[in-house]
């Protein structure tokens, strides 16, 4: 699975994208270290606070399934009909999660299809909290 696919199976996810309040629309799409591809889109809520992210759709979906290591995941968000051109960096909620299950090389993959971008987690959540700091 090259960056290139798992962004367009980001994309795919965007489709399903619940997103009546920001009409920001994102996808993601998580690759597991068996091969398993987990897609999330972000669901919002008319109470905002109860908004999931597309990223942790993405790993709550997973981690319920029994799945727990990982190798990668690709974003891509943009506001309602328009392409995703520009990089869509998680959260840091979101990276707090990734940290929780993810060593500090896993890959997150941004940007648009004819040009991903890859970072580490290291990169962008440097000296996280994490399940050994306890
Ligand atoms: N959003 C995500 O799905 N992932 C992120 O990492 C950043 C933000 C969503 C939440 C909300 O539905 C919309 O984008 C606007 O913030």
């Amino acid at each position: 699975m090259n960056s290139k696919e798992l962004i367009n199976m980001a994309l795919k996810a965007r489709e399903r994208s619940y997103s009546p309040y920001s009409k920001f629309e994102v996808g993601a799409a998580l690759l597991a270290s068996s091969g398993d591809v987990y897609l999330g889109c972000n669901i919002e809520s008319a109470a905002f606070s109860p908004t999931c992210c597309a990223e942790r759709t993405a790993f709550v979906k997973a981690v319920s399934e029994g799945c727990r290591e990982f190798e990668a995941i690709a974003i891509v968000g943009a506001p309602h009909e328009k392409e995703p051109e520009v990089e869509c960096p998680p959260c840091g909620v979101c990276r707090q999660v990734m940290a929780e299950f993810c060593a500090p090389d896993f890959k997150i993959i941004l940007g648009a299809v004819d040009a991903p971008i890859e970072y580490t987690l290291d990169d962008l959540l440097p000296k996280s909290f994490g399940p050994g700091s306890l």
